[in-house]
């Protein structure tokens, strides 16, 4: 067994879970990073948000979401009618990973290995939560998910049912919209999320 199944599954809630992930070296990521970033959110929140990895804000906060991806996230949800204190928002890896270029952490996508490795943690979310939805932002947080590569532009914006009886829904990822350039496409592609997060508002009793 991984040294973190055992952990995952003597957890019977999030508050035990999230201080179980704490000292999570299941890949190499730990050593560098400053914390783990948990998902957090009500423990029976109907909508459960995955996204990829925390990012330099959420390294030194501690909290999934908070810098500027989580500040387009946070507007495209109250746009879309919800809010973020009524759902459960985590990430697909739970540790930073970057580099260092002068004084400067410089961002980099998650391997396979840490997605591979922090999928138990995932799991065990999920169990707890059973969210009546779950939105997976991005390919990293879908192929997580589904366990098979996914094309966002064919998988996105439409509800199908995962093997545990959740809906699943596909949509971008917001740090996406934040590297459009274009003014255009970047007025019609939050349009669009903000569309595909209306279905999702319809999971929120
Ligand atoms: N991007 C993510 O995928 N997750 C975060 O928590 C922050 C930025």
């Amino acid at each position: 067994l991984p040294p973190q199944r055992k952990d995952v599954e003597a957890a019977s809630n999030l508050a035990m879970l999230a201080a179980r992930a704490m000292d999570c070296r299941a890949c190499a990521l730990w050593q560098p990073a400053s914390r783990t970033v948990f998902g957090e959110g009500p423990e029976h929140a109907p909508i459960m948000f995955v996204g990829k990895q925390p990012g330099d804000q959420e390294d030194l906060q501690g909290r999934p979401f908070v810098g500027p991806a989580g500040q387009l996230l946070d507007r495209a949800l109250q746009d879309a009618g919800l809010h973020r204190d009524q759902i459960y928002v985590t990430n697909a890896v739970k540790h930073f990973h970057f580099t260092w270029n002068g004084n400067r952490r410089l961002h980099h996508k998650p391997e396979a290995e840490h997605v591979a490795a922090c999928h138990e943690w995932l799991n065990a979310e999920r169990r707890l939560i059973r969210p009546a939805l779950l939105v997976m932002l991005g390919a990293t947080a879908a192929q997580s998910v589904l366990q098979q590569p996914v094309t966002i532009s064919r998988t996105r914006s439409r509800l199908f049912p995962l093997e545990d009886q959740t809906q699943g829904l596909v949509t971008v990822h917001p740090s996406y919209l934040l590297r459009l350039r274009d003014e255009d496409s970047k007025q019609r592609e939050y349009a669009h999320f903000v569309e595909d997060l209306r279905l999702a508002a319809g999971y929120m009793m």
